[in-house]
């Protein structure tokens, strides 16, 4: 086996390599402090893998996506988004049969516990749909508990995927005030979603076919990108053994955040900021790459794509069809693309390889499909459900698995004596205070 050698204070240490099946070579550390007592440092963790995967692979610098070895361009021109969350997570295409199945019990788990619904009346007005999509979801344990880690797995798994779309749908009409619209098990998982968000009960509604498949590709790319901030949170709490939904939960709080998936609410709210400041978007490349200010553009870079996100280019050419298609003419669409030629001309951006990113281009999408801005998020979450509950099927099934339990440099104060309260404002400590420590 090939090694790697590390000399620490003269000493060598031969660390073994890991070749993963795309060429990809990893360090093994796993004995470093064992035999050295040195740890690795990595804040970000941007050289440090985690794991070993094999659901999802990603060639930064080329621009190359995969689930399960099939390129992400194939999987979004062919497949549903039903076939990649069955792809992720079982590890195959389903056949015809398989596929029925699976869709079947997505249909059939749909709806949620009655009683779960008056939780919607205890939200505010003004709540974020992502504060109660994890909320929410955290609290599918309480109805479908793990039993001494004995928890029915796949059963599970459908309860998640078919219900997080009703709990989506669910806050979006309670931030309407609009009675909740129930699924229907004659429609698809898509066409279910965008009819329990816009159907009203006073009338018929028919899901546009031009929505229903703009959905599929939005939930489709969005479905798995390996070892992201949330997928990792995810493997994190799922490795103390945390039930499944517990750990998707709390995967759904690390993605709202703006630098991950959060980003695509930004985004729009970034491009509304130009538009009504009279849309020179020259000036906010500049403000973007003066150092003096917090300003970034939002939907631009990426840890891992280094050229270009091949996320981007399918939805930047997906925007321009879906708006012609509904008829929409958004200004903002046209602010993006200047602004993304501006940047890709411009040599901070050049430099620091700072391309669109999937955030970039989604937002408008939603928005056209009449998605309120605070969903975006949402809409993210529901497409990468099948990536996470992917990760945590796998890390549980790791034979291998361990807690995680990262190690760090302590940069803190080294041994010092305890001040007692009374003396720490410099004023005379009273007689019982000064008591010797053991005294009781
Ligand atoms: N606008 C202006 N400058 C930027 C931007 C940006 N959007 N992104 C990075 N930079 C600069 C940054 O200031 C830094 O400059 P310097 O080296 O002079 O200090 C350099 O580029 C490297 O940035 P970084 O923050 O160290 O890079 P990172 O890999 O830690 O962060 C990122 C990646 C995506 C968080 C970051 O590019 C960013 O904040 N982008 C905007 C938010 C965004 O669009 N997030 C969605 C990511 S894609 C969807 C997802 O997976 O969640």
């Amino acid at each position: 086996m090939s090694t790697a050698k590390l000399i620490l204070k003269g000493t060598e240490h031969e660390l073994p390599l890991v070749e993963g099946s795309e060429g990809e070579i990893g360090i093994d550390v796993a004995s470093l402090r064992a035999t050295s007592t040195a740890i690795t440092l990595d804040p970000g963790y941007g050289n440090t893998g985690s794991c070993q995967s094999a659901i999802t692979f990603i060639d930064g610098e080329k621009g190359i996506l995969r689930y399960r070895g099939y390129p992400i361009e194939d999987i979004a021109k062919e497949a549903s988004f039903t076939e990649v969350c069955y792809l992720l997570i079982y590890g195959k295409l389903p056949d015809r049969q398989e596929l029925a199945g699976f869709e079947e019990k997505l249909t059939y788990h749909s709806l949620l516990h009655e009683d779960m619904k008056k939780f919607f009346e205890g939200y505010p007005p003004g709540a974020h749909p992502m504060a109660i999509l994890s909320a929410m979801v955290g609290s599918l344990s309480t109805y479908y508990p793990a039993w001494s880690g004995a928890e029915d797995v796949d059963l599970n798994i459908v309860r998640l995927l078919a219900k997080a779309k009703t709990i989506a749908a669910f806050s979006h009409k309670k931030s309407l005030g609009q009675p909740f619209i129930y699924p229907r098990n004659a429609l698809s998982y898509t066409q279910n979603f965008l009819h329990m968000m816009f159907a009203v009960p006073a009338e018929d509604y028919e899901v546009p076919a031009v929505l229903d498949r703009a959905l599929n590709l939005l939930l489709i790319l969005h479905a798995d990108h390996e070892q992201n901030c949330s997928t990792s949170t995810v493997r994190m709490v799922g490795s103390s053994q945390a039930n499944l939904f517990a750990s998707i939960s709390a995967g759904i709080c690390a993605l709202w955040g703006p630098l991950h998936g959060g980003a695509n609410q930004k985004v729009i709210e970034m491009l509304e900021r130009i538009r009504d400041d009279g849309g020179d978007y020259r000036k906010y490349v500049a403000l973007a790459k003066d150092k003096t200010s917090d300003f970034r553009l939002m939907g631009f870079g990426h840890r891992v794509y280094k050229n270009f996100d091949p996320r981007a280019t399918l939805l930047r050419a997906a925007a321009g069809e879906v708006l012609d298609e509904l008829g929409v003419d958004d200004p903002l669409l046209e602010i993006a693309k200047n602004l993304e030629q501006v940047a890709l001309e411009d040599d901070y951006f050049i430099d620091k390889k700072l391309y669109p990113n999937v955030d970039f281009y989604s937002g408008i999408l939603y928005r056209a499909m009449g998605i309120p801005t605070d969903m975006f998020t949402v809409m993210f979450a529901l497409g990468r459900l099948p990536g996470w509950i992917a990760h945590w099927k796998e890390m549980r099934e790791d034979p291998k698995g361990r807690i995680n339990r990262p190690r760090q440099i302590y940069v803190g104060a080294t041994r010092r004596s305890f001040v007692p309260l009374a003396m720490r404002d410099g004023g005379k400590a009273p007689e019982e205070v000064l008591e010797p420590v053991g005294a009781w």
